[in-house]
């Protein structure tokens, strides 16, 4: 039966039954992995309070399929086979519990540091991120080098299907490689990979066949999309639009929408609107697909999160730093528990920082 979607109302995803609605985004525990990515108890620990606390879908923090693909210095990864049976122990310690579990798959092209990876960063062109220009130059990569990391990702995601994720995200948002490719800003190739949208997205799209190729009929193959750039002269949502249609296509189950390239120039937000600039990008990329869509951003109240979904605004929703501030969130708002969440003060501070730091909640 079709019905208006409530918190706790189940959705199956490419045959996976999940028991609700409320998803845990990807978020890199800055400081937590080993020295070569390898996840440690803390992660866990971390994932399987989430679990045991309610979320129905769990999406692992980004982990590189690279080892120059890391945004940061120690960053989970999924490059190697080595990585396999850490990961399993997060996949064996969430199901256990109840949720289903993706892992976020991803390149952070340009948008690292020679410090984070002990060589130069290397991106669609030779062209800094807005904003981090003092960090100097990317180097271009050449097409044989793409064609590599599109199998790198092709094997992370078989990976990921080995230690037991229910499927993969693909991080294509935040200005990280994916993304750098499919902007106008940061890519200025002038080959088949460049220029018009349609070259500008082949390198995703050859990404998701790629994964899509390797992984089992059942095996969820989320996006995470950037839908609009936050810089002048950036990708825009009509864009975004035809670039979901084209994922859909090729395969991708679930659509996770935030921005792309990061900077300043957010998106207008109706006046009065409760909903964050982020969440506003999720209807336009709805309206266009079948596949589910996430929204995300600033979800904190459970009140703004069940009107999300019985306006029909996405079809699940993502609580990201509220759910660091208190494990209990999806329980307890499930329950209508509201008042018993510890809610987090959006402090732009602890979670962000080496250690995690979160006012509100520990791990
Ligand atoms: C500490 C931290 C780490 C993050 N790491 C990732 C990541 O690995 N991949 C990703 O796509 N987004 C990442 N994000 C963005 C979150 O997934 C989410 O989109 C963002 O926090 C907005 O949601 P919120 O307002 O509910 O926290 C991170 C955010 C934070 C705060």
């Amino acid at each position: 039966m079709i019905g208006v979607p409530h918190l706790d109302t189940p959705i199956s995803i490419r045959g996976v039954e999940i028991r609700n609605r409320i998803v845990m985004p990807p978020m890199v525990r800055f400081g937590w992995a080993g020295p070569l990515g390898e996840v440690t108890d803390r992660h866990v620990e971390h994932y399987a309070r989430r679990a045991r606390g309610g979320v129905g879908l769990i999406i692992v923090e980004a982990a590189a399929v690279a080892p120059n693909g890391k945004l940061a210095a120690a960053q989970l990864g999924v490059w190697d086979d080595m990585h396999i049976p850490g990961l399993r122990r997060i996949t064996h310690a969430c199901h256990r519990a109840g949720a289903k579990i993706l892992l976020q798959v991803g390149h952070a092209g340009g948008n690292t540091t020679f410090d984070n990876i002990g060589e130069t960063p290397v991106a669609p062109a030779g062209v800094p991120l807005p904003g981090k220009e003092a960090l100097g130059a990317p180097r271009p990569l050449t097409q044989a080098e793409i064609r590599g990391i599109v199998r790198q990702f092709g094997l992370a995601a078989a990976r990921a299907e080995a230690a037991g994720f229910d499927g993969v995200e693909i991080h294509g948002a935040h200005g990280y490689l994916l993304s750098q490719f499919l902007s106008p800003v940061t890519n200025r190739r002038t080959d088949e990979y460049g220029g018009p949208l349609e070259n500008r997205a082949r390198f995703l799209l050859e990404v998701v066949r790629e994964v899509r190729a390797r992984v089992g009929p059942g095996f969820i193959v989320g996006y995470r999309l950037g839908a609009r750039d936050l810089v002048p002269g950036g990708l825009g949502i009509e864009e975004s639009q035809r670039v979901a249609v084209s994922l859909e296509a090729e395969g991708v189950d679930l659509i996770h929408v935030s921005h792309g390239v990061p900077g300043e120039a957010l998106p207008s937000v109706p006046p009065g609107s409760p909903y964050s600039y982020l969440v506003h990008l999720a209807p336009p990329i709805k309206a266009v697909v079948r596949v589910p869509v996430i929204a995300v951003g600033r979800i904190v109240d459970p009140g703004i999160a069940r009107s999300i979904l019985e306006n029909g605004m996405a079809d699940m929703v993502a609580i990201g730093r509220a759910l660091l501030a208190d494990p209990e969130w999806a329980n307890k708002a499930i329950a209508g528990r509201d008042r018993e969440i510890a809610r987090c003060r959006q402090c732009e501070g602890g979670c962000r920082r080496a250690r995690d730091e979160c006012p509100v909640g520990r791990d």
